[in-house]
């Protein structure tokens, strides 16, 4: 009982250490991929050791973030609306400050800080360590900026600060940047060479997680399968490596048997897989563990082989057939998704047609589709003309969603009658005496609460659905728990 609380005195001690010490709010605000998402918990951890406290209300922000998305114009208007607002604020707390993060910051640099008179501060997705100088740089009242991508930064060393986490699930990077150079692309722009993040730094901080509470992790890229660790440094360099780093080097499908291993009771997912670079090892992988999801985000952007030739996709239709083929065949319940965009430069109905089988072809689980937004300094946008009109990109995308919307559906009734592990993440957005999970196919479930904990894994019998979310009842405690 004595010890009970000694230990909390001495909570409160360091609570309260840490409270006099940390008395600038930050209010941080992500856009875009999850990647960004993953970004601003390392952002908040190294202004945590600055002394900034985050916060969920902007009016009280000392320095307000904002991390940024430029793949496609409409993220980035977005963007700029958010920076009115902010100006609006920053009206009656002329102190507050206002750094602008990310992609956008990267594409735009120091152009960004004569378009928009709010922008105190811009930095780039591999300068976030540099952020204790910059703050003291605007502090002193000067403009500042940091864009300069790096070979090595994988902020492996840091320990995110979750943010807005339900406790559950978490973000873990393990590669950043992209060599792919899809030829419409924004990515390998703003976030530079591909490299890779040091395995062990990985492993920790899913045992961290795990002794957090946790139970489920998605392992993080632009290109997860394209994973290589050879002792750091670019991707692009392993031709380089030493015969010995060349011997020990560990691919994704290593990392994924590795984390997998090291705690396997966490559930697993991991996104976006490039289908020019997936290998059967990786699926292979995912079949001999139990806590690895059976779901693989596998964008296509187009069912065409000559735009995907244009778009500088490394691989041909049949090629993706054929991989959806072998996956299914090994491991047959898994669940797909995909990207794709429609009105690419020169796409023709016959193009646009070759997209909708492929959707017949592989009936996906869910997809996010997208009409083609030229972004300056790409490939396309610097060769190709923006030529199909907006109303046919338009009129094709809703072709699109329209026939992914039925096979939603169809998908998702495939669940109705079985019992499936869910992971509780959260109480259900529409009626709070249900909880939401999701199955090992990503697919949302809700059911009634009745003693489940968040966090638990539950066996639940899907009774119902609509097109994205099962309807359920709890059947026991699943016995991973
Ligand atoms: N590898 C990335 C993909 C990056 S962008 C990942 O981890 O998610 C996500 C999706 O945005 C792409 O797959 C593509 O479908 C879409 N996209 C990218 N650039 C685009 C553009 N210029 N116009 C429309 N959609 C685009
Ligand atoms: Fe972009 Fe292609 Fe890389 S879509 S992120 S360049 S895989």
């Amino acid at each position: 009982m004595e010890k009970i609380i000694d230990e909390s005195n001495q909570g409160e001690t360091l609570s309260l250490d840490k409270n006099i010490q940390n008395t600038r709010k930050l209010y941080i605000e992500s856009y875009g991929c999850a990647m960004n998402f993953s970004d601003s918990e390392i952002v908040a951890s190294i202004l945590a050791n600055e002394g900034f406290n985050t916060t969920q209300e902007l009016e009280n922000a000392d320095l307000v973030l904002v991390n940024t998305c430029s793949i496609r114009e409409k993220a980035e208007t977005t963007v700029r609306k958010r920076l009115e607002k902010y100006n609006a604020i920053k009206k009656k707390r002329p102190h507050m400050k206002v750094g602008v993060l990310g992609c956008m910051a990267e594409r735009l640099k120091s152009k960004l800080l004569e378009e928009e008179k709010i922008v105190d501060m811009v930095v780039g997705p591999d300068a976030y360590k540099d952020l204790p100088n910059l703050i003291q740089e605007i502090d002193e009242g000067r403009d500042a900026v940091n864009v300069v991508l790096s070979k090595e930064e994988t902020y492996g060393d840091i320990s995110p600060v979750r943010l807005n986490t339900n406790g559950v699930s978490a973000l873990v990077s393990i590669t950043r940047g992209c060599d792919n150079m899809c030829t419409f692309c924004v990515v390998p722009f703003t976030r530079g060479r591909e490299r890779s993040r040091d395995p062990q730094s990985i492993l920790d901080e899913v045992n961290d997680l795990w002794n957090k509470g946790f139970k489920e992790i998605t392992l993080l890229g632009q290109n997860v399968d394209s994973y290589l660790w050879y002792g750091g440094g670019l991707k692009k360099d392993f031709d380089k490596a030493s015969e010995m780093q060349i011997a020990t080097a560990i691919d994704f499908a290593n990392l994924l048997d590795m984390v997998a291993q090291v705690q396997p009771k966490m559930r697993i997912r991991f996104s976006t897989s490039n289908p020019q670079d997936m290998s059967l090892d990786v699926i292979k992988t995912m079949a001999e563990h139990e806590n690895i999801c059976n779901q693989i985000h596998l964008p296509v952007q187009s069912g065409s082989n000559r735009i995907l030739k244009a778009m500088n996709r490394l691989h041909t239709i049949e090629e993706y057939f054929t991989l959806i083929d072998n996956i299914k065949e090994i491991i047959p319940d898994c669940a797909f998704s995909h990207d794709m965009i429609s009105g690419f430069p020169t796409e023709t109905e016959e193009d646009h047609k070759d997209t909708l089988a492929v959707l017949d072809y592989v009936k996906y689980d869910y997809g996010y589709m997208f009409s083609y937004s030229e972004r300056p300094g790409t490939m396309a946008a610097r060769k190709m003309e923006d030529d199909i009109p907006e109303e046919i990109k338009q009129r094709r995308l809703s072709e699109i969603i329209a026939v992914q919307r039925e096979h939603c559906m169809l998908r998702t009734k495939q669940h109705l009658g079985k019992v499936e592990e869910i992971l509780i993440e959260e109480t259900a957005k529409k009626d709070e005496t249900m909880w939401m999970g999701r199955n090992s196919q990503n697919i949302v479930a809700v059911f009634p609460k009745e003693n489940y904990k968040l966090g638990d894994f539950v066996n639940v019998k899907m009774n119902d659905c609509t097109s994205a979310t099962l309807i359920g009842k709890a059947d026991g405690l699943s016995n991973i728990n």
